[in-house]
């Protein structure tokens, strides 16, 4: 049976027969190429928070992974109407137009300042006068323009699909926009802003954000140091596009400064952990939120590019708002520090399959989420 075939069936398993997936689809070029055939080629991949395209002429580059093993290079940038998406390099002879984040009021190419419109659109290039159109009539910049890719905004991130036919973001996130809206989480303050690669599946990596079974061992230091958090897990069974559980804690210790109203009751001490599949995961509290955007390298590599940001109020009401930054900050790298080697063993483990996979806790419903949305992007 070919893994294909293995994850077709597992595609159909309930949740109570489910196991990891295959071994093979951690390990196997060939279904990482599937991956990016149809997951990352068709799926909604988040780029960047609106807070980091907050004027005119903001813009932010990112490479997104393609089949074969490259990337595709896209910038995103705030014109004077709305958020676009392009790709991030020239019509004339193909140089990348921008590099990192910055602003520019005219995006403007390296190689022969050929100049574009936060649309797009093309202004035009210098010392074009004898050229023309490929029909023989004058050189017309109106007649070109960067080619778009679609964006969609949510929640104060910024979306994109390379699939022109792919089926619009927001309703398929209904269900948990219903959920999170009420944080208001795209007013956040952010914080901290980094990219790193680790030794691992970009599947191990989803999975394990979402594990809520392996917080209260792995993480008895850190996000345990107050006592086990298991019991006050609340955990709910997603759908084909998302995932999501919740930790409600009877006192979740300063979770939502006073002069915050924005959350009611036991909403104010709720920790939401929510994946957008295929690569996005949030970790989003009344008073701050840590998101991953996470990508595929190889099969062995996976590239994580996280920020942290900090609910307004939170940052009034600090005595020290550096302090309360520091100590978050010293938090994520902790917990940072206590995921990556089990991660990264778990990828070693899958080239030697010696063992049969076995059943998974209540706890690790989210996983199967995810699991289940693969098997089922890859089966079809
Ligand atoms: S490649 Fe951009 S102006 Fe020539
Ligand atoms: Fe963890």
């Amino acid at each position: 049976m070919s893994v294909f075939d293995e994850l077709r069936a597992h595609a159909s398993l309930p949740f109570e027969q489910a196991r990891m997936l295959p071994l093979e689809a951690y390990a196997s070029a060939e279904v990482l190429d599937a991956e990016l055939a149809t997951v990352f080629a068709r799926d909604w991949q988040c780029v960047a928070r609106t807070a980091d395209l907050g004027d005119v002429g903001d813009y932010v580059c990112v490479d997104l992974p393609v089949t074969g093993g490259g990337v595709r290079p896209i910038v995103v940038i705030r014109g004077e109407d709305s958020i676009r998406a392009f790709d991030n390099v020239c019509i004339h002879r193909g140089a990348q137009l921008l590099t990192g984040c910055g602003n520019e009021t005219r995006i403007t190419c390296p190689y022969h300042a050929w100049v574009y419109r936060h649309d797009g659109s093309l202004v035009g290039g210098p010392y074009m006068a004898e050229s023309t159109e490929v029909d023989g009539s004058p050189f017309s910049p109106d007649r070109h323009r960067l080619p778009e890719v679609r964006v969609e905004l949510w929640n104060g991130f910024v979306f994109v699909n390379l699939d022109p036919d792919a089926e619009a973001l927001g309703p398929r996130l209904a269900g948990l926009d219903d959920i999170v809206s009420r944080f208001d989480m795209g007013s956040y303050v952010t914080v901290r802003d980094e990219v790193d690669v680790w030794p691992t599946n970009w599947k191990l990596l989803v999975e394990n954000f979402m594990d809520a079974y392996h917080v209260f061992k792995v993480h008895k230091e850190s996000f345990g140091a107050n006592g086990d958090s298991t019991g006050a897990t609340e955990m709910y069974p997603g759908t084909l596009d998302w995932a999501h559980h919740r930790v409600v804690e009877a006192d979740g210790p300063g979770l939502t400064a006073d002069l915050d109203d924005r959350l009611d009751g036991e909403w104010r001490r709720t920790i939401v952990l929510a994946a957008v599949f295929p690569g996005f995961v949030i970790q989003l509290q009344p008073d701050w939120l840590w998101f991953l955007r996470i990508t595929p390298i190889g099969t062995d590599r996976v590239r994580i590019a996280w920020q942290v940001a900090v609910a307004p109020a939170t940052l009034v009401a600090a005595d020290d708002p550096d302090d309360l930054v520091a100590g978050i900050n010293a938090l994520v790298d902790q917990v940072n520090s206590e995921d990556h080697p089990i991660v990264a063993g778990i990828r070693r483990s899958v080239d030697r399959p010696q063992f049969d996979r076995a059943p998974l806790s209540y706890l690790e419903r989210n996983v199967y989420d995810f699991d289940r949305y693969l098997a089922t992007r890859l089966s079809r």
